[in-house]
């Protein structure tokens, strides 16, 4: 259970609790669709630029946005008086690195890559460094989600 903090009505804290859960569950859920639709990609390259065009606007449109809606209605939770443990703390430094990865490495990223397949095609050398490393930093994000969520549910006492 979610018990509301004092004074805070349990109906509106606890569908507070509940957007917050949905809206990361689906982004995360969205983000681990990307190494299917890119992986499909790779194995049929006439579709590897609808699949990577695919997976940024899911990215700019609904995953990101939603965890966006994540930070701000944990951010809400706090504000009505959520008491912040060491867990939480380091839950929300890892949100932050991981949102400053996504709109500052992965977006670009993603959008040169789409582009230098256009340009090269998929078997150009540059084309294939861009596609590691915005594999590689999808990954290493998908991580860090994974972690988030392991503090949130398993609420290790750290300090
Ligand atoms: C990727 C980002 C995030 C994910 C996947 C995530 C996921 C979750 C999950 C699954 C829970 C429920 C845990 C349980 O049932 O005990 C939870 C609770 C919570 N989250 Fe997040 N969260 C994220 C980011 C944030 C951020 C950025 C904040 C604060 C700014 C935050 C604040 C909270 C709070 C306060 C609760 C406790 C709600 C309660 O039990 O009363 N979360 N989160």
């Amino acid at each position: 259970m979610h018990p509301a903090p004092p004074g805070v009505s349990p109906i509106l804290y606890t569908l507070l609790v509940f957007v917050h859960i949905f809206v990361t569950m689906v982004a995360a859920g969205l983000n681990a669709s990307y190494v299917i639709w890119i992986m499909r990609g790779v194995k049929n390259p006439a579709s590897l630029s609808f699949a990577l065009r695919g997976v940024k606007f899911i990215d700019d449109y609904v995953a990101n946005p939603c965890y966006l809606l994540g930070g701000l209605t944990g951010l809400l939770m706090i504000l009505m008086g959520k008491p912040v443990a060491a867990f939480l703390w380091v839950a929300i430094g890892l949100y932050v690195l991981a949102m400053a990865i996504a709109y500052g490495v992965y977006t670009p990223l993603l959008s040169r890559q789409i582009k230098t397949l256009d340009a090269l095609g998929p078997d150009h050398p540059d084309y294939q460094a861009l596609a590691r490393r915005s594999n590689q930093i999808g990954a290493a994000m998908g991580i860090l989600v994974v972690i988030i969520v392991a503090l949130k549910i398993f609420e290790p006492p750290l300090w």
